[in-house]
């Protein structure tokens, strides 16, 4: 499937506004990427399983569709990544939550994995990977690589912000993955940040600049 970016809507432009901004402080920082994780997550939600089940409204029986919560579960990528998980858990609560740690060597830019919590198997599972920023897509692949080796039925990549970059490398790489982010921006820099961007997300999330 193509890539959804939901730039356009009013409310993710509104809140990329402001995580864009240099001079918005952390506890701000904090509670707009809460915001918008959840307009990216609830759209990623398009492909999340669905079952048509018949329940009893106090008037009647009713065809409706509803997600298997137990069949979903989603990684954050530490450190960023957590920044998406409570918006995460309050639309699927009775979702599975496993962490990767996965940090990128700032000289050579690719990534070190240092950490996961992954159970053996995750067949029959619906896969949601957390993490706000897709720059040269080198940790989304290596952390798509080890979840993949876990046969899950469907993996979903949710990020704010892409580089054209990293959401080609990890398209290339894994084109049964779906993608949604709430901006692509323009291009990377010599540092492999984005731009514009927002800077460092793990940085500006937990105050350590
Ligand atoms: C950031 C971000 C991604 C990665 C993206 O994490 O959260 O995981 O960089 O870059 P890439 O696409 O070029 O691999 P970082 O390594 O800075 O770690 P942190 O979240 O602990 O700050
Ligand atoms: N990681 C970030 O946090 N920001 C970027 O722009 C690139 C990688």
């Amino acid at each position: 499937m193509e890539p959804v970016i939901l730039e356009n809507e009013p409310s993710v432009a509104h809140l990329l506004s402001i995580l864009r901004d240099r001079t918005t402080t952390t506890s701000e920082y904090v509670a707009r990427t809460d915001t918008l994780a959840s307009l990216v997550v609830a759209t990623a939600l398009r492909s999340a399983p669905f079952k048509e089940i018949e329940i009893e409204t106090p008037l009647e029986t009713a065809k409706v569709r509803r997600i298997s919560e137990k069949e979903v579960i989603a990684v954050p990528i530490l450190r960023a990544g957590l920044g998406m998980e409570r918006a995460f858990l309050r639309l699927l609560p009775g979702a599975s939550i496993y962490h990767i740690g996965m940090r990128r060597d700032e000289t050579t830019f690719r990534p070190h994995y240092y950490y996961d919590s992954f159970p053996v198997d995750l067949s029959d599972k619906t896969v949601f990977m957390l993490d706000p920023m897709l720059a040269t897509g080198g940790s989304a692949v290596s952390a798509a690589k080890k979840l993949i080796e876990l046969k899950p039925n469907k993996v979903v990549y949710c990020g704010i912000i892409g580089a054209p970059d990293g959401m080609n490398k990890l398209r290339t790489t894994f084109p049964q993955i779906d993608i949604y982010l709430a901006a692509l921006d323009k291009r990377l820099d010599e540092n492999a940040y984005i731009r514009p961007g927002l800077g460092d997300a793990g940085d500006r999330y937990y105050g350590t600049l």
